[in-house]
């Protein structure tokens, strides 16, 4: 069974990732995680007593140690979930950003580059370096605009994208000048278990279930195109077995939605789920200040991995978004958790003022 250097396993998609990974055998996994705010060893906690996976506390940016680990686990692949992943904080602190983003995905690659180096011929041919990254590089579209593919020029808008951007680009340069065999996923906004509750979905649930204001920016009309993890970290599987090396694939949902219409989805779940008479968690409805150069409308256009690859999005939206909303009610203590740390605190600064 090859293995796997995961960065930023302890995250969102990534702990998705590893979950599905050690359940069907596709790899030992090493995770490397600098457990930041986002991340939750909770998620992995099925993992305990696995001996196929290892978990490692360490920063991207740490060229030694990310070098010993290559040296010691001798991964067959390298897939970089590790980022700063927030659009709302890279508005107010950039710079964790381009530490992380940029110059973190540099060190990685670097490392990598000097470990590949030293293979044998056959396992040069057979090492991957996969990069995910994210469709807000490619800016905004207009409502009519056709999705974004693969060719579609770069036009990032918020410090997080232009960070993305930035270190897609050095994956890219590390493929044509040093040969490194990268791949690069772009994939539209991911929802499902485990999600750290700065972002819309889980911030809506865990705001309804407490009665507190549902805050939609601006006019609720931006567009989203929703993906459920498992269907992303499927694609993400495929791509690294079988994707073509220097090429980038575009995951998307199929699945483009308003923000408000999302909201009143899962108001309509808890309606469902955990009724209260005369009440609805619509009411709870509250449309504040804008964010900043927020982006109209993402789209992906995912006819490239489905043609090449075979894959499409398996989930649909309505089932998805109800299992999501039933995986925070059913985890109150992680919930707990979460919401105990630093939390507080982010609500305050991103939320008192709008
Ligand atoms: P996340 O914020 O939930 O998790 C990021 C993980 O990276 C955390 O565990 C964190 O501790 C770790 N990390 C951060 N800085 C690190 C560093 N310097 N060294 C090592 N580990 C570090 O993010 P996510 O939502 O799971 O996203 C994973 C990747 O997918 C990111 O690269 C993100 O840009 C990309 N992406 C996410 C989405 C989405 O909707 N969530 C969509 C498109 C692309
Ligand atoms: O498109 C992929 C990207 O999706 C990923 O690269 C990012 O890592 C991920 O964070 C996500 O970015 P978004 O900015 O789209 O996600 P977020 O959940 O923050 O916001 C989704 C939409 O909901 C966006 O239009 C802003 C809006 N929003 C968000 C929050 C947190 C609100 O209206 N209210 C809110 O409180």
């Amino acid at each position: 069974m090859p293995t796997i250097l995961v960065t930023g396993g302890a995250g969102f998609i990534g702990a998705n990732f590893i979950l599905l990974a050690r359940k069907l055998n596709w790899a030992n996994v090493v995770n490397l995680d600098k457990l930041t705010y986002a991340s939750n060893l909770n998620n992995l906690a099925a993992l305990r007593t696995d001996n196929s996976y290892h978990f490692i506390q360490g920063d991207i940016n740490n060229f030694e140690l990310v070098s010993y680990i290559l040296e010691k686990y001798q991964p067959d692949a390298v897939i970089n979930f590790a980022a700063e992943s927030h659009v709302d904080r890279s508005i107010f602190s950039p710079q964790d950003f381009i530490q992380t983003n940029v110059i973190g995905t540099f060190q990685l690659l670097e490392a990598s580059r000097f470990y590949w180096q030293k293979l044998s011929e056959q396992q040069q041919k057979e090492f991957r370096f996969l990069h995910i990254s994210t469709d807000e590089v490619y800016g905004s579209l207009t409502p009519t605009a056709p999705a974004f593919k693969e060719n579609t020029p770069y036009s990032p808008n918020s410090p997080y994208a232009a960070s993305k951007a930035s270190s897609d680009h050095f994956v890219r340069a590390y493929y044509h000048t040093y040969g490194l065999p990268t791949l690069t996923t772009n994939c539209s906004n991911n929802y499902g278990p485990m999600q750290f509750p700065e972002k819309l979905i889980p911030l809506i649930i865990l705001n309804a279930i407490n009665s507190q204001p549902l805050p939609i920016y601006g006019d609720g009309q931006n567009i989203r195109d929703w993906l459920y993890v498992i269907d992303h970290c499927q694609a993400i599987y495929l791509v690294l077995k079988q994707g073509k090396i220097g090429d980038t694939y575009n995951i998307g949902g199929l699945n483009e939605q308003t923000n408000l219409t999302v909201v009143k989805k899962i108001c309509a779940i808890l309606d469902e789920l955990i009724p209260i008479a005369d009440f609805s968690y619509s009411s709870l409805i509250t449309f504040v200040k804008d964010r900043p150069g927020h982006d109209r409308r993402y789209a992906i256009d995912c006819q490239k991995i489905s043609e090449e690859l075979g894959w499409f999005p398996q989930e649909n939206f309505d089932s998805g978004l109800t299992k999501t909303v039933q995986w925070y009610l059913n985890n109150p203590a992680w919930v707990e958790q979460v919401r105990s740390r630093n939390y507080q605190a982010w609500l305050q600064q991103n939320y008192e003022n709008r």
